[in-house]
């Protein structure tokens, strides 16, 4: 049998290159063929040339991992905003006209920020979002984007406090941090569930090559913590790998003792049931998947 294509968006961000580590391993190579494009290689805002090239392709499935995530400073610049619009609404909605037209699956990523955090259990699908910010406004409109342009083969997944072994992002900030502050002060007011860009990987493969969903769904490791809770466990998870050289006190502060320019929801663990249910799979243990991308830094900083 003949494999089919996966196009892969934002191939060089830290859920692209988690996607394209994990692939070769993965039982998704067995029946699709991937083909991973950064942004030079394939850009999202650029309409005729986006569509230009996917037509000298035959895709069956896109997993759009491209994005504008600077969450403070899309809020910082009338030209960061179009920036994210830019790339988080018109890029996607791009991607799913062209896949409606060639009835392709689209799979885009979006984000736990489209809620304002005022709920105290987790938010299901259907919960109304309220983004606070440019970012998150910018992600809600690329989800409405999506959805309308391709109803019956679109998934749209949100995602909450990506982290992985690459780019920038809150576990290497610590990590960076614990190294050369002699105390460090976290916000433990803000709840949320650390997903891992490889657990997350793993779910995309698996909405891929099903026949089943579309609308809107959920995914984060399993758990809900504050970033101080987060960032004790990156201490101690370090210690135990050799990357952290020695403990350092970490404070508790609130989230006003540390203002952002972007407001980050107080609350934002998000309801995985239907994905659970739909592409049969279970969410691992947020701290389980923290020490596995510890050790991979761990073993890289070996090697080097
Ligand atoms: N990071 C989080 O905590 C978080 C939380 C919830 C949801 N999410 C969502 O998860 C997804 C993946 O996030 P991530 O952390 O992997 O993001 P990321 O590391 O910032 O990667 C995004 C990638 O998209 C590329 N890109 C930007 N503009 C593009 C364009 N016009 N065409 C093609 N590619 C373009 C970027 O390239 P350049 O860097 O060269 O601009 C970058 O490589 C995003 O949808 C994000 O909104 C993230």
């Amino acid at each position: 049998m003949s494999k089919k294509t996966l196009v892969l968006t934002g191939a060089n961000g830290q859920l692209g290159k988690s996607i394209q580590k994990l692939w070769d391993a993965a039982p998704i190579h067995d029946c699709f063929h991937l083909l991973a494009f950064d942004k030079q290689q394939l850009d999202i805002t650029d309409r005729e040339s986006l569509q230009q090239q996917l037509n000298n392709l035959k895709v069956d499935v896109i997993i759009n991992a491209a994005a504008y995530t600077a969450v403070d400073a899309a809020q910082e610049s009338e030209a960061n905003a179009e920036l994210a619009y830019a790339i988080n609404a018109h890029g996607p909605k791009n991607l799913a006209r062209w896949a409606q037209a060639a009835d392709a699956k689209l799979i885009h990523i979006s984000t736990d920020f489209v809620f304002d955090g005022t709920a105290t259990s987790p938010y299901p699908i259907d919960a109304q979002p309220n983004p606070r910010g440019v970012y998150a406004a910018s992600k809600l409109a690329g989800e409405q984007a999506v959805l309308e342009a391709l109803p019956n083969k679109a998934i749209v997944l949100r995602t909450s406090w990506l982290y992985s072994e690459y780019n920038s992002n809150f576990v290497k900030t610590m990590l960076g941090l614990l190294a050369t502050r002699e105390s460090i002060a976290v916000v433990n007011d803000q709840i949320g569930a650390p997903t891992s860009a490889g657990s997350l990987g793993e779910v995309l493969f698996n909405i891929a090559v099903s026949d089943n969903g579309n609308g809107i769904y959920h995914w984060s490791d399993d758990g809900s913590i504050s970033w101080y809770d987060f960032a004790v466990a990156i201490q101690e998870e370090g210690i135990a790998a050799g990357l952290v050289a020695h403990s350092v006190p970490i404070n508790p502060i609130t989230t006003d003792e540390y203002p952002t320019v972007a407001a980050r929801p107080a609350y934002s663990v998000l309801d995985r049931s239907r994905t659970e249910a739909d592409f049969t799979c279970t969410a691992p243990p947020w701290r389980e998947q923290l020490k596995l991308v510890i050790q991979h830094l761990a073993d890289r900083e070996q090697t080097h």
